[in-house]
């Protein structure tokens, strides 16, 4: 996982950038994003999948929620990408970076009419719809702009990913989807409604998915769904077959882009449908890390406290999925492995990345690397303490560029309106 941020001569670095060197121009907490991998990443993606579905179309749309920095999206809209969004937030951010509105693919279980109205205008590819009510009010408003709303449904397969619970989505019991078993009926009303084009069949189980079996499953399902659709007299000619695979945090083995886009051609390819892929974390998780400093080094009763200038707030997967990231010295040229708990600033237990960890013995002012931070790291933060959100900093070769700065306390506190009466 550290191919883009290797130790040279016992000192890590982005790319070609020390980055301790980023560290004395930027302060810390930082995250620090290598193009070079997040560009790689997304041709590995294309490749994989023009490779196997050579007589079809395919898209890759960014799940822009894994990472929303303009950078990064700019970086993946040269490419080519599409884009996957959850709101009218991302849609933004997704057009200002330069992603073509019929390349978006919009997901979400609680879209809201300006929203919709929104997207409508913009000319997005696809709705991925969870619910009739949601498919009642898009037909509505399309009416109401004298647009066509490009719709598929996004299907609860009733599989189980074999991930995290809160990630889970796929299974009947979770909030996504239309169920399987009612699907040909919500096809049937879609055709039905006024300024609405039935195209497309969506699915998506979950996220950080290390095994191919339950996409396989899923996809299984799907297909057998879209006969029927045709055979309904729907006129379906998209598969968009969810987020991406996992990534390795730890000691993961991941299977191939390659087998993934197998599995797809393998369930799906017979179709002839046009294959639209969401990844997120697959293409940004090891592309970025969160760079710290060491704060105190604190010898408890029992352990050895590292304490760390960045927090739960800058990262909250430890805290709130129990995931795992490791943690490296950025330079591990002077000092022997030793065990601690790594620990944040913030005001709770939770606020815990690693227990019984081995890291190179640190003291004050010596920077730490969290990794895999690249996905739902710097996107989930909060200001929860008062701490300002940490900057984010992109490498390519021998350059970095703060790609969003730290913000200083007068904009946060600035931002509170004190009203007359109190
Ligand atoms: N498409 C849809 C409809 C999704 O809900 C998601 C992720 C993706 C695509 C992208 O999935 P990926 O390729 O990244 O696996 N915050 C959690 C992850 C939440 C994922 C939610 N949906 C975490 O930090 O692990």
């Amino acid at each position: 996982t550290q191919k883009y941020f290797p130790h040279v001569n016992g000192k890590m670095f982005a790319e070609n950038v020390a980055l301790s060197n980023i560290a004395k121009q930027v302060g810390t907490p930082f995250y620090c994003y290598s193009n070079t991998a997040i560009s790689q990443n997304f041709k590995d993606y294309q490749q994989a999948f023009s490779t196997a579905l050579t007589n079809q179309e395919t898209l890759i749309c960014y799940a822009v929620k894994a990472n929303g920095n303009q950078a990064v999206l700019s970086t993946l809209a040269k490419l080519g990408s599409g884009a996957d969004v959850v709101s009218m937030g991302e849609i933004r951010r997704a057009r200002a970076a330069g992603i073509p509105a019929n390349k978006i693919v919009y997901s979400g279980v609680a879209k809201v009419e300006p929203e919709i109205e929104y997207a409508l205008n913009e000319g997005i590819f696809q709705f991925n719809i969870e619910s009739e009510p949601e498919l009642e009010l898009i037909s509505q408003v399309a009416t109401r702009l004298n647009k066509i709303a490009a719709i598929a449904f996004r299907i609860n397969p009733d599989v189980c990913a074999n991930t995290h619970a809160k990630i889970s989505t796929g299974k009947a019991e979770n909030k996504f989807g239309v169920p399987i078993s009612k699907a040909r009926q919500a096809y049937n009303r879609a055709a039905s409604l006024p300024n609405i084009k039935v195209q497309g069949v969506d699915v998506h189980i979950g996220s950080q998915l290390t095994q191919l079996t339950p996409f396989e499953e899923a996809y299984k399902r799907i297909a057998q769904l879209v006969i029927d659709l045709r055979s309904d007299g729907h006129d379906i000619n998209v598969v968009d077959i969810g987020g991406g695979l996992g990534i390795t945090y730890n000691d993961e083995v991941i299977p191939a882009k390659e087998d993934y886009a197998a599995i797809a051609k393998k369930q799906l390819g017979h179709l002839n449908c046009k294959i639209v892929v969401e990844p997120g974390r697959s293409l940004l998780g090891n592309a970025g890390i969160l760079v710290s400093s060491v704060v105190y080094v604190k010898t408890g009763e029992e352990r050895q406290f590292l304490i760390l200038d960045v927090g739960m707030n800058d990262l909250i997967r430890p805290s709130m999925y129990d995931a795992f990231h490791e943690i490296i010295a950025v330079d591990i040229s002077k000092t022997a492995l030793k065990t601690y708990d790594i620990v944040g600033p913030v005001c709770e237990t939770g606020d815990t990345f690693a227990k019984g960890r081995q890291v190179h013995e640190s003291q004050s002012g010596d920077l730490i690397a969290i990794m895999s931070c690249g996905a739902y790291g710097a996107v989930m933060a909060s200001t929860y303490n008062t701490r300002m959100l940490a900057p984010e900093i992109m490498v390519k070769d021998t350059d970095f560029a703060i790609v969003r700065p730290r913000p200083n306390y007068d904009e946060v506190i600035n931002a509170d309106i004190v009203p007359s009466w109190v």
